[in-house]
């Protein structure tokens, strides 16, 4: 990291902006603040960061590594004024707007493991988790978008050592606040995306699993052929009998086969 982390540049980098950073050193979870928040009615137009998270949190009840001063902890308020049958494409879009953002700061072109995990030579560079707040009458008042980013390699546990990759294994040179700032850009950009019809282009152009033989995980795993990324963003696959699913649900995850 050229620059450690910081609010000063990420805001100078940000340019006009409507966006109110919360920048701290230390947090349990950016998308747990965020969220609270938003129970509060106090989350619109805001961004939380973090240069460390204690208890941060993956998909599928997973933790998320968020040691101090490696990455880039950002939860993102955004209040959807889309289609319902849109808002689930939050997620993937959310995934397009990392690798652009990352696009325009670095030489590597990072790819998509479907749903959202952001992958450069097997390796996990960002995990993204979503979230939804809902009002007392579970009505959608708004959506947490965390990202979190790995970006210089510092001690990691010998069981992730092999799973995760930071930026810095594969570049050098980039400009941590300019990403930071760049990633929020492209996140006031998704619900154009995703109205614009354009997501499922630059989703599908990003795709590390088409054309891939996977292991679709779950209750009853089964492996499968990654045929395609329908206009959902669904993953349309051909099972080892030759039949053909969509995945839809981020409840599924699945695994690339080498
Ligand atoms: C995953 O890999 O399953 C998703 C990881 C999402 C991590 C980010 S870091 C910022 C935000 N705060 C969290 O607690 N989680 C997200």
């Amino acid at each position: 990291m050229s620059k450690g982390l910081n609010k000063r540049d990420i805001k100078s980098a940000l340019g006009e902006t409507k966006k109110k950073i919360i920048f701290k050193k230390k947090t349990g979870s950016t998308n747990t603040d965020l969220k609270n928040l938003a129970f509060k009615d106090k989350a619109l137009n805001k961004v939380v960061i973090a240069l460390k998270q204690t208890q941060g949190r993956g998909r599928l009840g997973r933790s998320f590594y968020s040691p101090e001063n490696n990455g880039i902890y950002l939860s993102y308020f955004l209040k959807p004024s889309l289609n319902n049958e849109d808002i689930v494409l939050i997620t993937s879009a959310s995934a397009v707007a990392v690798c652009k953002a990352l696009e325009k700061n670095i030489t590597i072109s990072p790819k998509i493991k479907w749903v959202n995990d952001i992958f450069y030579e097997g390796r996990k560079l960002c995990g993204i988790l979503v979230e939804a707040v809902r009002d007392k009458d579970n009505g959608l008042s708004g959506v947490v978008i965390g990202i979190g980013l790995n970006c210089i390699r510092g001690n990691v546990p010998d069981e992730l050592n092999s799973i995760i990759g930071y930026l810095s294994d594969f570049c050098d040179g980039f400009n941590v606040n300019q990403i930071a700032a760049d990633i929020i850009s492209e996140l006031n950009d998704i619900e154009n995306l995703i109205k614009d019809n354009g997501l499922c282009s630059e989703y599908k152009k990003r795709s590390l699993v088409i054309g891939k033989n996977i292991k679709v995980l779950g209750d009853a795993p089964y492996r499968a052929y990654a045929e395609d990324v329908d206009e959902r963003c669904g993953l349309v696959v051909k099972s080892e009998s030759g039949e053909i699913r969509t995945l839809t649900t981020g409840e599924i995850t699945i695994r690339i086969d080498e």
